[in-house]
């Protein structure tokens, strides 16, 4: 893999190789070894999967964050495999290099590996979907190693799990103190069971360091601190267009929420006053 900087960079190449025609799993553990940054965002449709994917971000996670950002539920808990199978194929179709990740929702892995495995076979046929996700360390590392046997890769996914949110007491930071131990089991667990790669959500910077220096597969932040070896936010967080509480960890890199708010009153306003259509927006006889 060649050496680019930003600079050289050209649009619609990402980090991980910009001369990738598409990114596969083999290239997250590639980029862990030289040391290259892995960039994810999620999606849930095909225009923004489109924008990310010429952005060069490189994979996209349908997330089962799509329960509160597209449904408008209050957790993810809700959300089903037949509400996220659409979402999923939408955004396979806007993409041409990055990975897409389907995320098994609550209720669809839970009750065992031959349960797991049939809902990672109804995203891989229905969607297009490249890799799985699921929620658990040592609680899901049959799961995982029954998925993965199939040849289905899966991106693992512990600390704060969203789905466990009843369980967990909370929205709280995972693998402080004692629980350092068993974020580092949990970690462990699912690279044995033959994850590709896995997530720490809202874990202290160290005890995610930690992990991702015992690891050999690629360690992915949501609210894990920079030494991971990839990043990952919720793409209506990171872009400014999610109403409501935002978490610390993430950066907002634009202010989509109020662009459109501005947009929708202009359009109202023009509407009331008669200024739109005006003569460009007609079609003569
Ligand atoms: O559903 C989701 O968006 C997720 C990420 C926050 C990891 O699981």
């Amino acid at each position: 893999m060649d050496d680019v900087t930003d600079e050289e960079r050209p649009y619609g190449a990402g980090a991980v190789d910009p001369s990738l025609k598409r990114v596969r799993t083999r290239h997250f553990q590639r980029a862990k070894e030289q040391g290259i940054k892995i960039t994810g965002l999620t999606s849930y449709d095909y225009l923004s999967a489109a924008i990310f994917d010429d952005a060069g971000i490189d994979f996209l996670l349908v997330g089962d964050s799509a329960g509160n950002t597209v449904f408008g539920y209050d957790t993810t808990i809700p959300v089903t495999v037949d509400e996220l199978i659409p979402l999923t194929a939408a955004v396979v179709r806007g993409v041409n290099r990055a990975l897409v990740i389907a995320d098994m929702p609550f209720g669809s892995y839970e009750n065992g590996p031959d349960e797991a495995l049939a809902t990672a076979i109804r995203f891989m046929k229905e969607t297009g979907a490249h890799a799985v996700k699921l929620e658990g360390g040592v609680r899901s590392a049959k799961q995982i190693k029954r998925i993965v046997r199939a040849g289905i890769p899966v991106m693992a996914h512990i600390g704060f799990t969203p789905q466990s949110e009843h369980g967990l007491g909370g929205h709280i930071i995972q693998g402080r103190g004692e629980g350092a131990q068993q974020l580092l089991a949990d970690a462990h667990a699912v690279e044995e069971a033959g994850a590709f790669a896995v997530v720490l959500e809202m874990v202290p910077s160290a005890v995610a360091a930690q992990a991702t220096k015992e690891l050999s597969i690629p360690t992915i932040s949501v609210g894990a601190g920079p030494d991971c070896d990839g990043q990952l936010l919720v793409w209506s967080d990171w872009a400014g267009f999610t109403r409501g509480r935002i978490p610390k960890f993430v950066k907002q890199y634009a202010s989509i929420g109020q662009t459109l708010l501005d947009a929708a009153i202009a359009y109202r306003e023009d509407v009331e006053s008669g200024v739109y259509p005006g003569p460009e927006h007609e079609y003569g006889e």
